[in-house]
């Protein structure tokens, strides 16, 4: 329905154009060449009567009279030749009502009759045309000159060019609409074919596959429909992805907590070991809440549904006050934590977002991190940006990893983050976070040397 409707709108709008040109182009030439035809038709009539005229007014006797007389009947156009009074003195042809009736028409006998003068133009309607020319005899008019000519002669070119205009222009015409059909289809083409694509997109196909783009407008809009085809389909197939690492990460704990349940239940089980049991399935459930409670912090984080209330902070005494609060943890398992920023730079946060920001680095950079070793903290102000930097001396990220370190739920050594309690969704939520803010993070690491994650944020 759609694709007769577009093309043919399109063709319709190319014939209307197409029709108006050639109507007004075909009725100006017609009208050129028949008024040019005309023209040419009194002139020679014009100049058939002068030059007989000039004949006249050097001789006028009967023998140049005859003279005349026969060559006007041996031409297409009549002569005849009168005298002052109107008295016919010789007739090329027979004179007819009509010849006669103009004839009998009063002319005003001035001297610029000598020129020659049209008296019949209306070519149309009549049967003659008609020119008269005086002569002159020792200074005074002695006689007219009359030309006639049929107009049926005309009227035939005429109808003849009519003819020809008219069969031209359905030529042209016929042409030209067999090409807009043609054009029609090939410029609606691509539109039908996007329109198609995004129909499927709509009922969730998005194994869409566009023809390659034109440089144009239809081009772009083409490019922009592939480009969200293969978005959603990304994304599509990253919430599966998602979906099945949840459900994965839930089965785990879930069967440990069954398996302990199970064997925390048996009758002759002694205190101790039903206590460690008891306290393994409370851990693992905690687990699971926690879990749980990152994933709804993403969903909201994703869904915009939480707000950034950006004050102006201090970030010496920010960052001072999350640094005193992971010290002992880090003193705790050796390593060594530096904090490094100027007294006098502040920064438009949300606190309580981006403390969870640098928590998350540091818990980081603590889990990934063996005894030895120094982690800093750095906070500088340059060019009107604010770069807050975690660098650690760490385990690093091996660069095939590096990439995918901001994905929720991927962790680069699944055993050992689960050792460490990890799911995979801290940098996730850093990420979207930082993002939030207007910022954005980077991350560089060398495996088995160390990591470094810089914020950076304009301010
Ligand atoms: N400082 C670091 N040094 C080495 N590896 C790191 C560091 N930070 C992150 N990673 C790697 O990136 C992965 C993703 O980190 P992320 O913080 O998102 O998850 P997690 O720490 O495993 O779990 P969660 O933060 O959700 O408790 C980690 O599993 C770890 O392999
Ligand atoms: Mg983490």
């Amino acid at each position: 329905m759609f694709t007769l409707k577009i093309s043919i709108k399109v063709g319709l709008w190319f014939s209307l154009c197409i029709l108006l040109i050639e109507i007004v182009s075909m009725t100006f030439l017609h009208r050129n060449l028949v008024h040019t035809r005309i023209h040419q038709e009194f002139d020679s009539l014009l100049a058939r009567g002068n030059s007989h005229s000039g004949v006249l007014e050097i001789n006028s006797d009967s023998h140049s009279l005859s003279h005349i007389g026969l060559m006007g009947s041996q031409s297409d156009a009549h002569v005849v030749v009168t005298d002052t009074t109107g008295e016919i003195l010789i007739t090329s042809n027979k004179i007819d009502r009509s010849i006669k009736d103009i004839l009998d028409k009063p002319i005003s006998k001035s001297n610029l009759l000598r020129n020659g003068k049209i008296i019949q133009d209306d070519w149309k309607n009549e049967q003659y045309i008609a020119t008269v020319t005086a002569f002159n005899k020792n200074g005074k008019i002695s006689g007219y000159v009359y030309m006639f000519k049929n107009t049926d002669d005309v009227q035939k070119l005429i109808s003849q060019l009519n003819k020809h205009i008219f069969i031209a222009s359905i030529l042209i015409l016929l042409t030209i609409l067999f090409f807009i059909f043609f054009l029609s289809k090939a410029l609606t083409k691509p539109l039908i074919t996007m329109k198609e694509a995004t129909k499927k997109l709509s009922i969730g196909d998005f194994s869409v596959t566009l023809p390659k783009p034109s440089n144009d407008e239809l081009g772009e809009l083409s490019l922009s429909i592939q480009t969200l085809a293969n978005d959603l389909n990304y994304l599509k197939q990253e919430r599966n992805e998602f979906l099945a690492s949840i459900s994965h990460e839930l089965r785990t704990p879930l069967t440990y907590i069954n398996g302990y349940a199970d064997i925390a239940r048996r009758k002759n089980l002694d205190e101790k070991d039903r206590v460690q049991y008891l306290d393994i399935i409370q851990e693992e459930s905690q687990r699971v809440s926690s879990l749980l409670k990152e994933l709804f912090d993403l969903t909201k984080l994703d869904q915009n549904t939480f707000s950034i209330n950006k004050e102006q902070v201090n970030l010496n005494n920010f960052i001072r006050s999350i640094y005193e609060r992971v010290l002992p943890a880090y003193k705790n398992k050796g390593i060594q934590l530096v904090l490094d920023c100027p007294s006098n730079i502040l920064i438009d946060i949300d606190p309580i977002r981006f403390e969870q920001v640098l928590i998350n680095l540091l818990d980081n950079s603590l889990k990934y991190s063996n005894e030895t070793g120094t982690t800093l903290i750095k906070g500088v102000k340059q060019n009107g940006e604010v770069q807050i930097t975690v660098k650690d001396q760490g385990i690093g990220i091996p660069s095939e990893d590096l990439p995918h370190i901001f994905d929720r739920l991927y962790r680069v050594d699944k055993s050992r983050s689960r050792a460490t309690g990890g799911f995979g969704l801290g940098l996730a939520i850093v990420n979207q976070l930082v993002v939030a803010h207007g910022g954005e993070i980077k991350v560089k690491s060398q495996f088995g040397k160390g990591t470094c994650f810089t914020i950076v944020i304009n301010q």
